[in-house]
């Protein structure tokens, strides 16, 4: 890797006048930004892919956007995006391509040579391969080593070889098929492998070994876990009806004991927490079926034209990327919510925590040099309405401003009476309380007594983006998770970092490795910092000591 010259957002002329803007924008406050602005809800939104996003109760003026495009235009942001989708080296630190892209285009738009080869027809290849082995699986023809169907798909994976395909199984379960079970096993909790083959039949399971190294403890304890419990009920000859491998690494499947006929490979350009459209969607192809998972790729790509090919000024990852700088660097606002008003998206604020948090939680930018700036907010969230019982108290009335993301469908997938309304009703009540919030005047005149007054105030003022589509289908999926994976991008690059390696997980990794042996022996002398070595004694007490109840 050579020493690029400085990425330092600081740098350009349009972060002074942002700065500057930010000053003053302190003393206005949303309701008088919309008093200025009548028809401010029309003019903020816009639309593409089927999504429709209303960028209005963001604490953005006009000059203020203006200001971020121009930053974007100065720090380079749409050369880098078309540097991207050519393939072109941008994850300097692992030099290697961004090409998430290229998993979702089209059959027909032809040859994408990158370091001389043509990704896209590879990608097709897989996604056909896939296509097939997913249609076997729902038919039946694939069956296990006693010749029975396959009931239930268990796919072992973790980080962006589970969140992605978890995430994706709940929010598409509608069109899922009905007859089968799909469950996700990551941790290296026990717990977690147990809890999931309770009750199952060895004769009716399939596991899909998702790891795109094959190289992460954790998944490939859990799969020799699952290796063992198939071995002893239907013996070693039944492994290759039972388990197939997702993987880039074939030498390493191989040596894992997994045939690699049954392996469905990826490429080194698509990162792990980019990778649920890649054939680390198996599990989702078994669920929903190859035309649903064409639809979810279709919903992917057209957001990415969107991105592509958008006018700036129009260009909606492109304006939630930079709402979100915004926000972090200039209004000081650490933390953004996910507000899924849908169950269907359950995981998906967790999915995009390592989505947002893993690409832009960077503190050294490509040239090298420490930021002396705010990067990667952290991301949270839960289903509303859920999230209003439990901690929008302080959303609304706490010390700590959040961001808000609010996400909604016109359409119930199970209607039932009129819970969409209700569901919707919800969702604008939350994000118009938050903009707007309620004066002491207002309070008074509803005749709040006095000493109530000051806790009945809402202070509103406190940002948030509606995405309001017409039903969440595997289209609308496949657009939101590219939108959100876009905006991680539009901030990364005004940060000047790196957003496509992680190279903050690894040190963690090794020391649990070496941590491993000295917990197992108690006579190994130990010799790291008092903490952790009282607490492994004591780990080593606990853990030998017999529990009241194992019998
Ligand atoms: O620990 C972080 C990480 O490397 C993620 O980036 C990745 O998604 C996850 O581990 C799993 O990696 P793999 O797919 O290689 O097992």
């Amino acid at each position: 890797m050579t020493a690029l010259e400085s990425t330092n957002p600081k740098d350009r002329a349009a972060w002074g006048r942002l700065d500057d803007m930010a000053r003053e924008l302190r003393h206005r406050e949303l309701r008088d930004i919309f008093a200025a602005e009548p028809d401010r809800g029309p003019a903020w939104t816009l639309e593409a892919a089927g999504l429709r996003v209303d960028f209005s109760k963001q604490r953005v003026t006009h000059d203020v956007m203006e200001a971020l495009l121009d930053l974007a235009r100065e720090q380079g942001v749409l050369e880098r995006r078309d540097a991207m989708f050519a393939g072109q080296h941008i994850n300097v630190t692992e030099d290697r391509s961004v090409l998430h892209t290229a998993l979702r285009l089209p059959p027909a738009s032809g040859a994408l040579i990158v370091d001389g080869v043509d990704v896209a027809d590879e990608v097709h290849g897989v996604l056909g391969r896939m296509a097939s082995f997913a249609d076997r699986v729902r038919s039946g023809e694939w069956q296990g080593a006693t010749g029975k169907r396959i009931r239930n798909v268990i796919n072992i994976g973790i980080g962006g070889s589970d969140l992605g395909p978890a995430m994706a199984y709940i929010a598409l379960q509608y069109y899922s098929d009905r007859s089968m079970t799909f469950q996700f096993v990551s941790n290296v909790d026990p717990t977690d492998i147990s809890e999931a083959i309770r009750g199952l039949d060895p004769a009716e399971t399939l596991f899909i070994v998702a790891s795109k190294t094959f190289g992460t403890q954790e998944t490939l304890t859990n799969a020799k876990a699952a290796r063992a419990w198939i071995v002893e009920a239907l013996g070693e000859g039944a492994v290759e009806r039972h388990f197939v491998a997702v993987s880039t690494n074939a030498d390493r499947v191989a040596a894992f004991g997994i045939d690699t006929a049954n392996m469905f490979g990826f490429w080194d350009w698509v990162g792990g927490r980019y990778s649920m459209d890649s054939a680390i969607g198996l599990s989702t192809m078994v669920a929903i079926g190859p035309d649903n998972f064409a639809n979810m790729l279709a919903g992917f790509h057209a957001m990415d034209e969107h991105f592509r090919h958008a006018d700036a000024s129009v260009n909606i990852p492109l304006r939630m990327g930079l709402t979100a700088v915004w926000n972090r660097d200039f209004l000081d606002i650490p933390t953004n919510a996910v507000l899924p008003y849908a169950q269907y998206l359950a995981r998906f604020p967790a999915y995009l925590q390592q989505l947002t948090m893993e690409s832009n939680g960077k503190s050294v930018r490509l040239d090298g040099a420490r930021v002396d700036y705010n990067t990667g907010a952290i991301y949270w969230g839960e289903p509303g309405t859920n999230g209003q019982h439990s901690f929008y108290q302080l959303l609304h009335q706490g010390t700590e401003v959040v961001s808000c993301d609010f996400i909604l469908f016109a359409q119930a997938l199970e209607p039932v009476f009129d819970m969409q309304d209700m569901l919707a009703a919800n969702a604008l009540a939350q994000a118009a309380v938050l903009a707007f919030g309620r004066t002491a005047d207002e309070v008074r005149a509803e005749g709040v007594p006095d000493d109530l007054v000051p806790h009945k105030v809402m202070p509103g003022n406190r940002p948030s983006t509606f995405i309001l589509a017409a039903r969440l289908d595997p289209h609308a999926l496949g657009a939101l998770v590219a939108l959100y994976e876009h905006s991680v991008f539009v901030q990364g690059a005004i940060w000047g970092i790196d957003s496509f390696d992680q190279w903050g997980v690894e040190l963690g990794k090794s020391m649990a490795n070496s941590i491993l042996p000295d917990l197992q022996d108690a006579d190994r002398p130990l010799d790291r910092d008092s903490s952790t070595d009282a607490l492994i004694r004591a780990y080593q007490a606990m853990h030998a000591t017999v529990r009241p109840d194992a019998g």
